[in-house]
């Protein structure tokens, strides 16, 4: 365990480039290592979570290697993996783990996968209910945990299947299964997720087609497509660029920029609320890359109001209600979740780990199964009794969250563990110390 303490905070101000977009970091590994040809792969995330995609992908044949800042992967084709000698640890990362699910799940070979403590808590069921229709065996721990054994469908068949959770990762793990199925593959989602997958399989050559009816968004993936190696830029990553960002909005005097962020309208929900408490937030030079749209986006200090975050808004910030929460807690007024029981089953369970949080640095929430009040200060929260440490519960978002709390709050705010932070932030503490936040 690595103790990190955030003492209340002067102004923060500058322009940083945060790291890499984590879910178009796996993705470009695993699409680069089932085509053929050269990818290269500018701007990779080189956190714990992605290194692990890549030393997995390398044991399934794919060569992998980095020159300077520039990845390459020279991959094995759409259907080319061959059987790993060894167990594949994902680590932290349950997209990595289920985005392998999928790909494996449609070549016909056995392959084990594990994970650290967090992710082998984590419901597989999920992805396993599709891939099993599609013809893939699976045999995991009792609740349907890792570690696992996928038995990749020897002549998968194409399914269509509606999403009974809104999942971008189960969605992608079915999309990846349908690459080595002959036919059509279909997922239809009730309300849409992150469309990473689509956008990238597009960008290596692959028939992807997206109708949206009364029924929610159809996507469906033809089977066997000639996968070609690419350049792939990927953005700064939103999830990680809310972190100085709410810093900038909670401290008085404070105005940050941060460049190249990855707005892709499936990922930006968290700064739509941000706007509709009454930051001040500017997005500017807006462009695409690789297909992805992008911009950097200015935050300066200034009051907030509290807000309700319906359901609807759910996944298009998903990852972002940890340090939302933040910011509410500085509000004014009352701040509501909607429709939030996914966050019980990421890295942590995250309604649970922020409540505790939050409750420990002197602010009162409230909560059901599926939802979450907090009663902002109307400025800093009281923070922490001394002597009491944040429990972290090996989530990354977490961490870098309540060390936001602390740069805002009266007092400093300690959290138990901050040795995750490098899973998806690799840098967090010395990109904070650049604008002026000191972490001890
Ligand atoms: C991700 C999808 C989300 C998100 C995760 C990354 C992805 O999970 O929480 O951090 O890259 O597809 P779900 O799709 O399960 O909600």
């Amino acid at each position: 365990m690595t103790p990190l303490t955030a003492p209340p905070s002067g102004p923060l101000t500058g322009r940083l480039r945060v790291p890499g977009d984590k879910s178009i970091s796996h993705r470009a590994l695993m699409l680069g290592a089932i085509s053929t040809g050269k990818t290269e792969i500018h701007g990779l995330l080189e956190g714990e979570d992605v290194i692990a995609t890549g030393r997995a992908l390398t044991m399934l044949g794919a060569d992998i290697s980095r020159s300077g800042a520039v990845w390459r992967v020279r991959g094995a084709g759409v259907g080319g993996l061959a059987a790993p000698e060894q167990v594949l640890d994902m680590g932290n990362s349950g997209t990595a783990a289920r985005l392998l699910m999928g790909v494996l799940a449609s070549h016909n070979f056995s392959s084990v996968i594990t994970g650290d403590a967090s992710l082998n808590r984590r419901p597989m069921g999920r992805v396993m209910t599709p891939l099993r229709q599609m013809g893939a065996d699976f045999d995991a721990r009792d609740g349907d945990r890792l570690p696992l054994t996928v038995r990749g469908a020897p002549l998968p068949v194409p399914i269509d299947y509606r999403l009974p959770v809104a999942s971008a990762q189960v969605k992608s793990a079915i999309l990846l299964a349908g690459l080595n199925t002959a036919g059509q593959t279909t997922v239809t989602e009730p309300s849409p997720t992150r469309d990473h997958t689509e956008r990238m399989l597009r960008h290596f050559g692959a028939d992807v087609a997206v109708a949206d009816d009364a029924d929610g968004r159809h996507v469906t993936v033809t089977g066997y497509p000639e996968l070609t190696g690419q350049q792939v830029q990927v953005p700064s990553d939103p999830s990680s660029a809310a972190f100085p960002l709410v810093a900038a909005l909670l401290v008085p005097g404070s105005e940050v920029t941060v460049t190249g962020v990855g707005l892709n309208p499936l990922r930006a929900g968290l700064y739509d609320a941000l706007r509709e408490m009454g930051a001040d937030l500017s997005i500017e030079n807006q462009r695409d890359v690789a297909g992805e749209p992008i911009a950097d986006i200015t935050a300066k200090a200034g009051n907030l109001q509290g807000v309700t975050a319906q359901a609807v808004r759910a996944p298009a910030m998903i990852d972002e209600y940890p340090i939302l929460a933040v910011a509410a807690a500085c509000a004014l007024g009352e701040t509501r979740f909607e429709g939030v029981g996914e966050l019980r089953v990421k890295e942590s369970d995250r309604l649970a780990a922020v409540e505790a949080g939050l409750r420990l640095c002197g602010v009162e929430t409230d909560s059901g199964e599926d939802w979450l009040t907090i009663q902002g200060c109307a400025g800093p929260p009281p923070g922490p009794a001394p002597g009491a440490a944040v429990a972290t519960h090996m989530d990354h978002r977490i961490a870098m969250s309540f060390l936001i709390l602390g740069m805002a709050a009266r007092q400093p705010v300690t959290i138990d563990d901050s040795a995750m932070i490098d899973t998806s932030f690799p840098g967090f503490a010395a990109q904070m110390a650049e604008i002026g936040a000191g972490l001890t």
